[in-house]
């Protein structure tokens, strides 16, 4: 909120979003704090509102881009002349200019100000400027100002602004539909098996369920889409690039061919660490008490691919069942992965097999984001949002 006559009204805009379902927090100007006290808002907000003099920076937070990362959707109302400059130009010298800058959320602006301040060459250069950078400006209305006279630059109603917003947020959602449009997206999904002889092998519970949800919210979303699968009981979707392999070996030779022309590259796969060194020729009989299986690691995809990587957005999958964001961080690092999707094996309701998961979302300059347990087609959609952002930044 800023500084003009109208902020009065934008606390009534405040109680329609509140009704409406949203969660809503507030900063304000110093300027606009001459038009209506931060008490009320957040009376109205139910959230102490941000203002340059109640900011405290500690070591924990940063307000401004603890808010802009919360935030998912931005408005501007009453927006001044001033802070239309400000956005126009990237200016960040207090606390709401610095949210607007560093958030990647849609922004909303509604301008109201003298119909002189409107018109003035600098402002509606400064407007089509907000525009030309994708941020959505209501015009504002004609009418009665508050200098006492009829002209441009009113505030619209309240439910004309609420409409407008919902518009305009329902066409960013069509737009973002096709987000991954023109983008190469490289999934790997399942379980690897390594053989131990004609009729046996090793593996591991994963049912590829994760990896073929993403496939398909990617295809979806507009992605051309190479799915590398494990063995499964799941049918892909369709339009993807499919390839089935059976071992780890098999799996990293065809991300390995792949790879370099891929934008987006998420290793959900559970491979084998280890192949039985000498596979059996023929099938082994049970004629001794004992018997001994010579283990070998496999080559380590994702480690190789973070050592490959340029352009690629790379996320990894961390599958744990002790000491999960530690270890899973250390994997981050150690795997040069844009983004890694900490996940907690060990709980029964969730992960392996199940249609639902919980996860985290770790990047290397972030504070991990959890995903609330949901259905893995949500976390798919998670995922993308996120790498969107991240690659919108
Ligand atoms: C009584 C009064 C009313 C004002 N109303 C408006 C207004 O409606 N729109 C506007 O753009 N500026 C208005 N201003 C000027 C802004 O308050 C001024 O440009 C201020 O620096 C804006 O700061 P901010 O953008 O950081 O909130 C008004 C100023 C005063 C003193």
């Amino acid at each position: 909120m800023t500084g003009g006559i109208a902020a009065y009204k934008a606390a009534y805009f405040i109680r329609t979003l509140i009704k409406n379902g949203a969660q809503v927090r507030v900063a304000m100007t110093k300027a606009a704090a001459n038009f209506i006290t931060p008490m009320t808002l957040q009376t109205l907000s139910r959230h102490r509102v941000y203002t340059d003099e109640t900011l405290i920076y500690d070591d924990e937070i940063v307000p401004h881009i603890e808010l802009a990362d919360w935030s998912e959707i931005a408005i501007v109302i009453p927006a001044t002349a001033n802070i239309i400059a400000k956005i126009a130009n990237g200016i960040a010298d207090d606390f709401v200019t610095s949210t607007l800058l560093a958030s990647a959320c849609p922004k909303f602006v509604v301008p109201a100000m003298n119909e002189k301040m409107l018109t003035n060459k600098a402002t509606q250069r400064n407007m089509e400027r907000l525009q030309a950078d994708g941020i959505h400006i209501l015009e504002p209305e004609m009418g009665f100002l508050a200098e006492g006279y009829d002209g441009k630059g009113r505030l619209p109603a309240t439910e004309v602004i609420f409409k407008w917003l919902t518009q305009k947020m329902l066409q960013e959602k069509t737009s973002a539909g096709r987000d991954l449009k023109g983008k190469r997206v490289l999934i790997t999904a399942g379980k690897t098996i390594e053989i131990i002889d004609p009729v046996r092998y090793i593996t591991n519970r994963s049912t590829g369920k994760m990896g073929y949800a993403l496939a398909q919210i990617a295809s979806e979303r507009g992605a051309e889409v190479t799915l590398i699968s494990g063995p499964t009981n799941l049918l892909p979707p369709i339009d993807v690039n499919f390839i089935a392999v059976k071992t780890t070996a098999e799996m990293a030779e065809q991300v390995k061919r792949y790879f370099e022309k891929m934008d987006i590259v998420i290793m959900a796969a559970a491979v084998a660490d280890y192949r039985v060194e000498k596979p059996a020729t023929q099938k082994i009989k049970k004629n001794s008490p004992n018997l001994e299986l010579k283990l070998v690691k496999n080559i380590d995809i994702l480690k190789s691919l973070g050592q490959l990587k340029t352009k690629q957005f790379l996320v990894g999958f961390a599958a744990e069942t002790q000491n999960l964001l530690e270890n899973a961080t250390k994997k981050m690092r150690e795997k040069n992965v844009d983004l890694l999707v900490a996940n907690d094996v060990s709980r029964q309701d969730i992960g392996f097999g199940s249609d639902q998961n919980e996860v985290t979302f770790l990047r290397p300059e972030n504070k991990p984001l959890l995903i609330r347990k949901n259905s893995k087609k949500e976390i798919a959609v998670q995922l993308f949002d996120c790498i969107d952002s991240m690659e919108r930044r």
